[in-house]
């Protein structure tokens, strides 16, 4: 389980986020919306220990990164697979030797192993032939796909995403959506999702916050909050120029 306690985030003297709690179910998706420069994926850069809080807890199945040395740290980056919002393939490597990159570095398969692995992963987010191609070959879709199958490929307990429909067509945005949900239940992984798209975070999650100005300003299922009379998610909700955000 993931639990963020009091969590203050000071960035160049500037508070970018207060006293933020969260927890996050196992197995569920999380989503945590809110408006561009609300400090999400500041908020997810502390989660996987990229930035380094100014005070509170980031608890990881009851280990706080915030203060654990090295040794817990590389144990907790170990159950956690990320996507970030440019897929960050290797360029120059093929999709074949993108997705065995994290295999070669961290477990001692064989050759066979290690194509069954790829191979598996590549055809759970329904990509096919291509192995052998680089990553320019591939449309938008196509690379996000291969960047979520490399994220998965040492088998996370933890998938960060951090806007995984942004610069995708609404079509292929679905797609996605619809594959983070696959994996989510068929990996029995917990998802956080990060995400301005407010029809992802409709379709896909179970939880979810809004996040405006470094502050949660809501919480809770899905279902209960779409029947929340809040002004804040109302405003969201409907994409209102009115409203208690002013961005
Ligand atoms: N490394 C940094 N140093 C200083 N300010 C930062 C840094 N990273 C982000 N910020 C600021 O934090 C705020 C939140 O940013 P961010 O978390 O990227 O927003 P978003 O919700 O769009 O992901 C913004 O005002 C941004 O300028
Ligand atoms: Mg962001």
């Amino acid at each position: 389980m993931i639990k963020i306690n009091n969590l203050d985030v000071i960035l160049k003297g500037k508070e970018i986020l207060k006293n933020i709690n969260l927890t996050i179910d196992d197995k569920k998706i999380y989503v945590i919306l809110g408006p561009s420069g609300c400090g999400k994926s500041v908020l997810l850069k502390n989660i996987i220990g990229l930035l380094t809080p100014t005070g509170g807890e980031i608890l990881i199945d009851n280990i706080n990164i915030v203060d654990a040395d090295k040794k817990e740290i590389d144990n907790i980056r170990k159950k956690c697979g990320f996507l970030f919002q440019h897929s960050a393939l290797f360029d120059s490597l093929t999709i074949e030797e993108n997705l065995e990159f994290p295999l070669l570095q961290h477990k001692n398969y064989s050759k066979d192993e290690i194509k069954d692995r790829v191979n598996e992963k590549l055809k759970m987010v329904g990509l096919h032939d291509v192995n052998n191609k680089k990553p320019s070959e591939l449309s938008g879709g196509m690379q996000k796909r291969a960047a979520l199958a490399r994220s998965i490929i040492l088998e996370p307990e933890y998938i960060f995403y951090d806007e995984p429909t942004t610069g995708l067509d609404p079509i292929m945005s679905r797609i996605i959506d619809d594959l983070i949900v696959e994996l989510n239940y068929k990996l029995g992984v917990t998802s956080i999702v990060v995400t301005h798209d407010m029809k992802t975070a409709s379709k896909i999650s179970d939880n979810m916050a809004l996040l405006y100005n470094g502050k949660k300003i809501i919480e809770g299922k899905k279902s209960d909050l779409m029947r929340a009379d809040n002004p804040y998610l109302n405003q969201f909700v409907e994409g209102l120029r009115e409203g208690p955000m002013v961005l």
